[in-house]
């Protein structure tokens, strides 16, 4: 899908196609990211491994339980993705979803143990656990989350936190566990989703429907400038797959974000908890990029 910028002035061109990458769907926005040609899927809708706990609470379940993996090559270099479907349940991570993230990364962690390096990518897009699975979606989470950690001592492991539902619960936190995390403006990453903060908070806490509030505070751009994230690049296929590409040239961070625990205290400490503002964040979580913006250098 594209969108078209007309010129604002005759110097321009007559028209500037865009391709979307977070209009995609999770298939194609696996497929994008891998070398052309090399996509393959397992445990694809045709396996249906589908969730059983759903229908058990009246609600059609997905064939691929929302998620893909999809084996392939980035940059010639083994490598597997895992993306979420955000258009099913909110991206929700179930027992089957989040059972084919976990065991792609611990297939993964088997290679790299046995010295064939696979490069693995997790696209984020969710709300979080599934709440109709509760307790074994937060088990495999924290599966997953112990996957992430094994793996990155061998190979870098990177999350995409795209749009448009963003990265929320567990979830976030096993993205702020990857070696490094490629976001667009229109992410979002964050504990808890906005409207959950409002409703347990109350809205003098935050103001779920102040959009422009929201994502200064917790959206791709904040996230970036304030180093949650190591590379902002636009909502596009191009650019998304040479940030990727980018992140593992870089390698293994020398500390992982989840590695410096003192700094990061020492940071919170300099804070004001009644006076968060995004730019008492940027202020007092400045980032120095570890990773370039691709977008220089698509
Ligand atoms: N479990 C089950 N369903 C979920 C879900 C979750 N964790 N997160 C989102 N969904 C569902 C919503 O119920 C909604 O379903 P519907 O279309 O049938 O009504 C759909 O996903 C889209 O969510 P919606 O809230 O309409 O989209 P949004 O873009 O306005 O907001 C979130 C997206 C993720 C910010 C919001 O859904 C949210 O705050 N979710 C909870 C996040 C959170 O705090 N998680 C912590 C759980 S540990």
């Amino acid at each position: 899908m594209s969108t078209i910028d007309t010129p604002t002035n005759a110097a321009q061109p007559a028209l500037v196609l865009h391709d979307s990458f977070i209009e995609l769907p999770a298939r194609e926005r696996a497929r994008a990211l891998l070398d052309p040609g090399t996509f393959r899927e397992l445990l694809g809708p045709f396996d249906r491994i589908e969730s059983p706990w759903l229908p058990l609470q009246g609600i059609v379940c997905q064939a691929d339980d929302g998620c893909v993996i999809a084996r392939g090559t980035i940059d010639g270099e083994p490598a597997v993705v895992a993306a979420i479907e955000s258009a099913f349940q909110g991206g929700s991570i179930g027992e089957v979803s989040g059972s084919k993230i976990a065991a792609a990364l611990e297939l993964a962690l088997r290679d790299c143990e046995r010295g064939k390096i696979i490069r693995p990518v997790v696209l984020f897009e969710t709300g979080g656990v599934r709440l109709q699975e509760a307790n074994l979606g937060l088990a495999v989470i924290a599966e997953m989350q112990a996957a992430i950690v094994a793996l990155r001592r061998h190979v870098p492991v990177v999350g995409v936190i795209s749009g448009m539902v963003g990265c929320f619960g567990g979830m976030s936190l096993a993205a702020a566990l990857c070696s490094y995390l490629v976001v667009t403006k229109q992410g979002r990453l964050g504990m808890n989703g906005p409207e959950v903060i409002e409703q347990e908070a109350g809205i003098d806490e935050l103001d779920a429907s102040d959009r422009r509030h929201v994502w200064q505070l917790i959206g791709g751009e904040q996230r970036a400038l304030t180093g949650f994230a190591d590379a902002l690049v636009e909502d596009d296929p191009a650019a998304l797959r040479a940030a990727v590409q980018n992140a593992f040239a870089q390698g293994i961070p020398a500390a992982h974000r989840s590695e410096q625990v003192d700094a990061y205290l020492e940071r919170l400490a300099r804070m004001d908890p009644a006076n968060v503002t995004p730019d008492t964040m940027r202020h007092v979580f400045h980032a120095s990029a570890s990773i370039p913006s691709s977008k220089e250098q698509v």
